[in-house]
């Protein structure tokens, strides 16, 4: 993407923007540090561990995989950027939501989607659905580890959670195919709505619950 100065200016807010994170994950618990991470992450190919793989049972072929020495489900020939930040905090690298056998979930859950999108909300497997499936992991998760189930993540280990959402290039890039670039610059708010929509205002969805009950303060959201 060619862009003028100008452009970068307009365009840079919506490319990437933190929001909050603390890689600590002390602020919320006694003893801080000490606990081992609890990731929670959304998006599309760029932070995918595996979904498309496990959801739809699609192969690449090499390069792909080729530092793993098979096709493990990623868009890359080695590790995502999610990847290297399991392996900063030394934890294993995120277990996809879809993938059904042999899985543990204890350090979190992957929800992030090859070719997943902000818009239209609820369509497969935009960030919308993502946000569901957490809402559904969550229960599960509480559910099944009071009944003694290990492979889950604890109730209070929510709300200490790191959420993580990497979404919007497929928005992008679907906008530039049939829009001028002062078109697409228009767009991106509304793509940055839905991110907000996810986040804060879908009951009883995601974050919604722990913003205002459990005063969850682990964010960090990328947009690429
Ligand atoms: C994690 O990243 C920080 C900051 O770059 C670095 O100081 C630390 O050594 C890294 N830890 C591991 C286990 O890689
Ligand atoms: C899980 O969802 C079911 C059905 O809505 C509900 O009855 C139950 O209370 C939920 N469990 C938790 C732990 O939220
Ligand atoms: C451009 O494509 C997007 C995504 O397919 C679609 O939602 C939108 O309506 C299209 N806009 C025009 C002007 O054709």
């Amino acid at each position: 993407m060619k862009m003028n100065e100008k452009g970068v200016g307009s365009i840079w807010p919506a490319v990437i923007f933190v929001v909050a994170v603390s890689l600590c994950f002390a602020s919320n618990v006694e003893g801080g540090c000490s606990r081992s991470p609890v990731i929670f992450n959304m998006g599309d190919s760029n932070s995918d561990t595996g979904s498309v793989l496990n959801g739809f049972g699609f192969v690449r072929p090499p390069p792909f995989g080729r530092l793993f020495h098979r096709y493990v489900g990623r868009v890359s020939d080695g590790r995502l950027i999610i990847d290297f930040l399991c392996e900063n905090l030394t934890t294993s690298y995120l277990t996809p939501y879809l993938k059904s056998m042999g899985s543990s979930f204890t350090n979190g859950a992957n929800f992030a989607v090859g070719g997943g999108k902000t818009f239209p909300r609820f369509d497969f497997f935009n960030l919308g659905l993502q946000s569901v499936q957490f809402f559904w992991f969550q229960n599960q998760s509480i559910e099944l580890t009071s009944k003694g189930y290990k492979d889950f993540v604890k109730e209070e280990d929510f709300k200490r959670a790191l959420y993580m959402v990497d979404i919007g290039q497929n928005d992008l890039a679907l906008a530039f195919g049939n829009s001028s670039y002062a078109q697409v610059v228009e767009r991106i708010p509304t793509f940055m709505a839905e991110i907000e929509y996810a986040i804060v205002v879908s009951p009883p969805f995601f974050f919604h619950g722990y913003i205002h009950m459990l005063f969850v303060s682990n964010f960090l959201i990328i947009q690429t």
